[in-house]
């Protein structure tokens, strides 16, 4: 049987020029196994942005860690540099950035702090695979940076992740922790074969409401092999399994994708030009064009006055807005001191949560999304 792993790896590796790649089911497995590998256990600090998902504060929590919020900045999304020592304290291990739809910024500058202080460094590249930072590939800089190939990031086989290992004393340690993994069962991989199935054929404009609302309620009821199970969004413990490896079936599919993905990155670009000059024009909040140069433009962001009724109309009109990141640990919207978040403290990332909508930036019909953001441009922040 071919190896579909392998050839994976060496697609991703042409990227990464690297060859220390690990493969697990989810990106956030990855993280957990590096939070691992460092040593991170309870009493331990990890560093991490204030406008998150929640699946990079739960590895944290799970081996007994505390997560530590910094604010974001407004305009990258990232963590606030100016902010980053005051929250060193002689329990932090870790501090993770992250590439928030794609963007990255200070990467080199946070590194830098961190070696000063004994830290290590995690890169979370799950939206920024195919993107760069200062002419490196996103996930170059840090000990080591994981990547996810869920549904819609850069390059998807339905779900899967894997990291890259840059500081080579971790690699002993990684490797037991691989031993440990579980395959994924007969009836996962079956799931994800009707899935993909389903998004070939019927996954369409006009079905995109219809069939996201759908998975998402299947995968919250634990139904399908969801991207989050539901008590990953409700709970802090660790799901049975979750230690779980990547399967040929689902490289298969990300092999077909990663393929695809020059073409779609000069999309993605060619995309957000266009909603640029347009908020420019419309003297509307809009990503820096100093941004471009890093940006892989996974989704762009723009802020609105009311996100329920942007969503209503997107829906009516069949555009295909996206929803991340609508909370500061992305989807939670309640119980948010089990994750020891308290959103008030993060004003920048609590706004931008109320207000941010995604819009499509891999769409051909980037004229039609322009009609719609043209026609509702006062509700636009
Ligand atoms: C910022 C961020 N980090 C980590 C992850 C986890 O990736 P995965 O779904 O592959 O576990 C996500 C997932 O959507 C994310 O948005």
């Amino acid at each position: 049987m071919a190896d579909y792993i392998k050839s994976l790896k060496t697609e991703i590796s042409k990227y990464l020029k690297t060859d220390n790649i690990y493969f697990h089911n989810k990106g956030r497995v990855s993280l957990y196994v590096i939070l691992k590998a460092m040593g991170v256990k309870e009493g331990d600090e990890v560093i991490i942005p204030a406008y998150t998902c929640v699946v990079v504060p739960n590895p944290i929590i799970y081996l007994g860690a505390k997560p530590v919020y910094i604010e974001i900045d407004k305009d990258s999304l990232c963590i606030d540099i100016k902010l980053l020592e005051k929250h060193i304290t002689n329990k932090t291990k870790v501090i993770i950035c992250q590439n928030t739809y794609g963007l990255s910024e200070n990467v080199d500058s946070i590194v830098e702090i961190a070696k000063r202080h004994n830290l290590y460094t995690i890169e979370d590249c799950t939206h920024g695979f195919g993107g760069f930072y200062k002419n490196q590939p996103n996930g170059s800089y840090c000990d080591a940076a994981f990547y996810s190939m869920q549904w819609n990031k850069p390059f998807s086989s339905g779900i899967g992740g894997f990291m890259t290992i840059s500081n080579n004393q971790l690699i002993k340690k990684i490797n037991e922790i691989e031993k440990q993994k579980v395959k994924p069962s007969f009836k996962t991989k079956l799931n994800l074969k009707v899935l993909f199935f389903v998004k070939r054929y019927f996954l369409k404009n006009s079905t995109y409401w219809f069939l996201m609302n759908f998975y998402r309620w299947l995968s919250k009821n634990n139904l399908v092999t969801g991207s989050s199970s539901g008590n990953e969004i409700s709970d802090i413990k660790i799901p049975k399994n979750f230690l779980m490896d990547y399967s040929q079936t689902q490289a298969k599919e990300g092999l077909r994708n990663i393929k695809k993905l020059p073409e779609l990155l000069k999309l993605r670009k060619d995309n957000a030009i266009k909603y640029t000059d347009f908020l420019i024009n419309n003297k509307k909040t809009h990503v820096k064009k100093d941004f471009f140069e890093n940006h892989s433009f996974l989704k762009y962001p723009i802020l609105v006055k009311d996100r329920e009724k942007i969503f209503n109309l997107a829906r009516k009109t069949k555009i295909e807005l996206g929803d991340w990141f609508i909370s500061p640990i992305h989807p939670v919207q309640n119980n948010f001191e089990k994750w020891e978040m308290y959103p008030e403290k993060y004003p920048n990332a609590d706004f931008i949560s109320k207000h941010v909508v995604n819009i499509p930036t891999d769409t051909k019909q980037v004229g039609k999304v322009l009609s719609f953001l043209e026609k509702y441009i006062d509700e636009i922040l």
